[in-house]
């Protein structure tokens, strides 16, 4: 069996960023992605193209977007969308890959994205039909297991909608959201064992979780464990939801980078250079953060070990 390859995709300019209210100066914004992908991320969701009433933060997306650009970066950049005037506006800003965000749960899409499921999904398919999207195209389902206001999700919810991306995308990729981070790791690996029931291993699937009740590091290993590859994750734990009461941070990227370099699964990440950035983010004014690396290498860094912490066999990439 060939190796797989973990992908892993960093939302933290995104999902951490947008629930931080004091603005984060732009070239602060670039600085953090150019750190990003400096450590080695090769996929990283650089913010939303969303109304600026509803996320004041994301306003300067096209000046983030257009300064990594002229640095000629290899790395696919992506960003939320969750209408059509946004995936319009991010495929004119020259953006790689689109993330088109719809909830399972109606009260959650309502609140998110004011208007009923049927109509995002509406939407999102006439996009797809008429947009024709050249880049990646990730469909991120959120509520996917859990909802704030209405509480478990039916699967029947989750497989309709995925039915309906892939009757007109099928390389469409299906991000399975715990926008809430309720999902115990059996719940999964069951939905995912769901989705492969329903469409086949052929169906290229990611996993979005937050680490609300601490379950972040085993959901996402549950994740892994029923064979998703693509994981998301945020640099320092930030992230959340505005429209999700409750809902706190995304998995920390460093302390999911240092669980699979324990597995001997390759992450292509310079970690020391990640936690610089982690704690660069964990310092920004407002910043809701999370994650454990950073604290044991700040309380090594103060002991005789602090030379063996980097040269850890466990930390080496
Ligand atoms: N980007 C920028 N502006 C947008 C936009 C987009 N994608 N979509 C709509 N707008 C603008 C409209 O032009 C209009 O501007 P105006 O008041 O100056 O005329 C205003 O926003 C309202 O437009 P409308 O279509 O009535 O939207 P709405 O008020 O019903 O809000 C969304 C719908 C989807 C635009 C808004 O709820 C949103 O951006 N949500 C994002 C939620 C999010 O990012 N959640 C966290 C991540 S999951
Ligand atoms: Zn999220």
């Amino acid at each position: 069996m060939a190796t797989r390859q973990l992908q892993l995709v960093e939302v933290g300019p995104r999902d951490g960023f947008q629930v931080i209210l004091p603005f984060i100066p732009t070239e602060t914004k670039i600085a953090i992605c150019r750190g990003l992908i400096a450590s080695g991320v090769q996929r990283l969701e650089i913010g939303a193209f969303v109304s600026p009433t509803a996320i004041p933060q994301m306003r300067d997306i096209r000046e983030v977007l257009a300064a990594l650009r002229s640095d000629k970066t290899k790395v696919e950049l992506c960003a939320l969308v969750p209408n059509r005037r946004g995936a319009e506006d991010a495929l004119a800003a020259g953006l790689d890959a689109l993330v088109y965000v719809a909830s399972a749960s109606e009260s959650h899409n309502r609140n998110n994205v004011r208007r009923p499921v049927a109509e995002s999904m509406a939407e999102m398919i006439a996009c797809l039909n008429e947009l024709r999207p050249a880049g990646r195209f990730r469909f991120n389902l959120a509520t996917a297991f859990h909802c704030p206001f209405e509480g478990p999700t039916p699967h029947a919810a989750v497989l309709a909608m995925i039915e309906a991306v892939l009757a007109v995308r099928t390389d469409a990729e299906i991000a399975l959201c715990d926008t809430t981070g309720y999902a115990a790791p059996q719940d999964v690996t069951a939905l995912t064992e769901a989705v492969r029931k329903r469409f086949g291993v052929g169906v290229q699937l990611a996993y979005h979780g937050h680490d609300t009740y601490g379950f972040g590091l085993a959901s996402t290993l549950a994740a892994w464990d029923a064979g998703i590859d693509v994981i998301d994750a945020a640099v320092a734990g930030l992230g959340g939801c505005p429209f999700a009461p409750g809902a706190m941070g995304n998995m920390a990227t460093e302390d999911l980078v240092y669980a699979f370099q324990r597995l001997g699964i390759a992450t292509g990440i310079d970690i020391a250079k990640l936690n610089a950035i982690a704690n660069a983010c964990a310092g920004l004014p407002g910043a809701n953060f999370g994650g454990h690396l950073r604290n044991v290498a700040r309380a090594r860094a103060a002991s005789d070990h602090a030379a063996r912490l980097w040269s850890d066999p466990a930390l080496a990439d």
